[in-house]
């Protein structure tokens, strides 16, 4: 028999490019050069270990996680002195993205920017939803207002990350609340990694019926593993988006992490501080170097350009050890990366993997 049907289903998922995360390398001591993924280098692993015994104690897995959401709820509404019932929790900052796009981009499509994180895209397709992208101006990366307030007055959903991947800029404040305003539909900004940035927006919650703000746990408390994401929305909207999350989507395990970690957020704040101090040494010590231009950064890493093409910097960088995201085909931008801050000896090895990149030593 002849299934026409299935073959047109596989070619169509087929035409959408896979996720494919890069290997982790096998011997531990390479792992602070694993640095394409936006993992947080600089939280202790002698704390985190601890909070994951704790929870093990507490966590029994025979039962589905009922009061463990309120209570991370509220911990979180403490956290950022917005009320509990402004928040919604996900599987990662991830999955609320693919939820956000069936509550609110159904019918009506999505907007946002490019280059930007790939998720918003990708879950569009899926789902064969109209998906545009406006291109961000300049080499400042700022958002051209006009072009995407127009995109956002005919879409049901706007993402703006912010600070943006792989651009590592924060936005205007100014730009993307007049986005807000000139939309029709929500306005998502997603701020995975503001807690190394100059402002967070979830304030602005409160005074606008339309924005939404995406968090994670992954980057600022070093949680990746564990799962976990919160946007936090005007009550009404959060009240219509719960209808689209699956019941118990966050494992009681990273419910329980997650509590434990704002009990150490003093030691996250510490660990941002050191980050952007070695972010600011390696954005300095890569503009030294001929050929390389390294941008300002408000996120946990970084990006650059350098006069050299793609397949030669893969190799290079592989040759040092170095895991980073290489971008190829940004209109005017020749060959760019995306480098996670690591550690200060791993920044060296970055650094040194460059200049020989493009200067032939080191
Ligand atoms: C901009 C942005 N949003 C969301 C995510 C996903 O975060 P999570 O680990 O919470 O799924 C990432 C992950 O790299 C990201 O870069």
């Amino acid at each position: 028999m002849k299934r026409g049907i299935l073959e047109s289903q596989k070619r169509r998922l087929t035409e959408i490019a896979p996720f494919t995360p890069s290997p982790r390398p096998e011997r531990r001591e390479e792992w602070k050069l694993k640095l394409d993924a936006n993992e947080n280098h600089f939280i202790d692993s002698n704390i985190l270990r601890r909070i994951l015994l704790e929870a093990i104690e507490e966590v029994d897995p025979r039962f589905y996680p009922v009061e463990e959401f309120q209570l991370l709820r509220e911990d979180i509404s403490r956290w950022l002195g917005v009320g509990s019932d402004l928040i919604a929790l996900g599987c990662g900052a991830d999955q609320l993205v693919e939820l956000l796009v069936q509550a609110f981009g159904v019918g009506y499509g999505v907007a946002s920017i490019s280059p930007t994180f790939p998720s918003y895209e990708t879950r569009c397709r899926i789902l064969g939803l109209r998906y545009s992208s406006t291109p961000l101006r300049g080499d400042g990366f700022e958002l051209d207002v006009e072009r995407l307030s127009e995109e956002a007055r005919r879409s049901g959903l706007v993402f703006i990350c912010s600070p943006n991947n792989p651009t590592a800029n924060q936005f205007r404040r100014d730009d993307i609340l007049a986005i807000v305003e000139a939309a029709a539909g929500v306005v998502v900004v997603d701020e995975a990694y503001a807690d190394f940035g100059e402002y967070s927006m979830v304030r602005d919650v409160e005074r606008y019926d339309n924005l939404i703000v995406l968090r994670t746990f992954s980057k600022f408390f070093g949680l990746a593993g564990l799962r976990v994401g919160y946007l936090i929305a005007p009550r009404d909207v959060v009240d219509a988006f719960v209808r689209v999350v699956p019941p118990f989507n966050v494992p009681s395990f990273s419910l329980a992490v997650a509590r434990r970690a704002l009990r150490y957020l003093d030691h996250a704040l510490k660990a941002a501080e050191e980050l952007k101090a070695e972010r600011s040494r390696l954005i300095q010590r890569l503009n030294e170097v001929s050929g390389v231009r390294a941008f300002p950064s408000q996120a946990n890493f970084i990006f650059l350009t350098a006069s050299v093409d793609a397949a030669t910097a893969r190799r290079t960088l592989a040759e040092h050890g170095v895991m980073a995201r290489v971008i190829e085909g940004l209109p005017g931008l020749g060959t760019c990366f995306r480098i996670t801050v690591g550690r200060r000896e791993a920044n060296d090895t970055v650094i040194r993997a460059f200049s020989s990149l493009v200067g032939g030593s080191g």
